[in-house]
């Protein structure tokens, strides 16, 4: 159970409101995101930097949940932007987010990304290899701009997470490597284009990570890097750029450290670093995605097929899965729940929960113990709300589902469920 919820006459409420009530205004699968939750997770960094008189920016990572009203939550909340693609920067331009606090990622970012960039004047590009510095020089040449960039290296730290979501180590399709002069190259090469600004390092180690080493180590290694080119190049940083991947709790074994810890270790660490180098103060940006809107999301489902094998297991069907959540097929990523109309039933039993999908792997929970359970109940998935909606996907031709936004003792819609004429609006006959 999240912070935000509780239980009223047996049932489950989110932030106020009948979770199972819910359910029957808007169907299922169902998201539902606490706004104050967002809200707060928000302004514990924010708040940290500011109580420190650390010029910062704190850029929520879209990826990890976007949309137009979740960007003018960030945008309400004086975060910056991360996005990752057009159809991200789409999103944060239709919100109305302010271009000059959107920096731009990508390992392989396209004419029309950049170009996009470069028409509206977002912030800055995180620049990631040789291809794309050559495309900014030509796109910024051709519109006749001019654009601040980050350049993004690889530090070489491993973080302590799962092997698929790791970014930082050096065997990586991200960003240049410090160890090898690739970095330094880049530097070099980008001072040479008058249209392009260097405002300094970018670096993301990893993502669900629970310690503050490999972020002190990451920040060793940058400002190393810094020292080093300072004296070959004059090169002064005025921007660090930490990324993000602070984690969050998604069951009872996870245990990650507050938000204000996080950015309580950074300061520490860089001020450490720039006694030590005498250098000037950088500002600090971070781009946490997950720890801002993961578990401040709740997703609801409708029970419907229950398959018992005797002494074996007792399957729970529910009618979203693998299409609304791919992380436990994708990570083997674990979650908690509980059955929102009878949260503290009796008759406890050990269940496993299955997605509709026609997939095995399609199990969104091994071996929970719930009340006994039947058709028609509803279940709700706690920390969903990162990486959940935004890795969605049409496998089977299941729809996207709705999100709903509550806040102040009130439900809104932010994401309309999609139609079957929705999904297969793009097909064309061939008859
Ligand atoms: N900055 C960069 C450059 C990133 O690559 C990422 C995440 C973030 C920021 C935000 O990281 P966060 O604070 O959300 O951990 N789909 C995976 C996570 C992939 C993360 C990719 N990069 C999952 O569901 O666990």
């Amino acid at each position: 159970i999240q912070p935000f919820t509780a239980i009223h006459n047996n049932q489950l409420t989110i932030a106020g409101i009948d979770a199972v009530e819910l359910t029957k205004k808007y169907g299922t699968p169902l998201f539902v995101y606490d706004v104050e939750k967002i809200r707060q997770n928000a302004r514990a960094f924010v708040s940290t930097f500011k109580k420190h008189g650390i010029n910062a920016q704190v850029a929520y990572a879209s990826k990890a949940f976007s949309s137009v009203a979740m960007v003018q939550i960030a945008k309400q909340e004086n975060l910056s932007l991360d996005v990752v693609s057009q159809g991200e920067l789409y999103t944060a331009i239709q919100a109305e987010f302010p271009v000059e606090k959107i920096h731009m990622h990508g390992n392989n970012k396209s004419f029309d990304e950049i170009s996009m960039a470069v028409e509206y004047n977002i912030g800055c590009v995180v620049v990631d290899n040789f291809h794309e510095i050559e495309l900014l020089a030509h796109i910024l040449e051709e519109q006749q701009r001019e654009m601040d960039v980050l350049i993004r290296v690889t530090p070489g730290i491993e973080a302590h997470t799962h092997d698929y979501i790791l970014t930082g180590n050096e065997d990586s399709k991200f960003g240049f490597d410090l160890t090898n002069g690739q970095a330094e190259e880049a530097l070099q090469r980008l001072r040479q284009i008058d249209r392009i600004h260097v405002k300094g390092l970018h670096c993301h180690i990893g993502s669900q990570i629970f310690e503050t080493d490999g972020f002190t180590m990451a920040i060793e290694r940058l400002f190393h890097t810094l020292k080093v080119w300072k004296d070959r190049h004059h090169f002064e940083s005025e921007v660090v750029n930490l990324g993000g991947g602070f984690g969050i709790r998604y069951t009872k074994e996870d245990d990650p450290l507050p938000h204000p810890a996080y950015v309580e270790a950074l300061i520490t660490k860089v001020k450490e670093e720039i006694d030590q180098y005498d250098m000037a103060f950088p500002e600090i940006w971070i781009e946490p995605g997950r720890s801002i809107v993961g578990d401040a999301g709740v997703t609801l489902y409708t029970i419907g097929s229950i398959k018992e094998i005797p002494n074996v297991r007792k399957y729970v069907s529910v009618d979203g899965g693998m299409t609304d959540n791919l992380r436990p097929a994708l990570y083997q990523a674990k979650y908690e729940a509980v059955i929102a109309n009878k949260v503290n039933g009796t008759d406890e039993e050990e269940v496993s929960i299955a997605g509709k999908c026609c997939e095995s792997g399609d199990m969104l929970i091994w071996d929970i113990t719930l009340p006994k359970v039947e058709p028609n109940d509803i279940l709700a998935v706690f920390s969903t709300g990162a990486y959940g909606y935004s890795m969605s996907n049409h496998y089977n031709r299941f729809p996207k589902p709705a999100v709903v936004f509550v806040e102040n003792g009130e439900d809104k819609l932010v994401v309309q469920r999609e139609s079957y004429k929705d999904m297969t609006q793009n097909d064309l006959s061939y008859e």
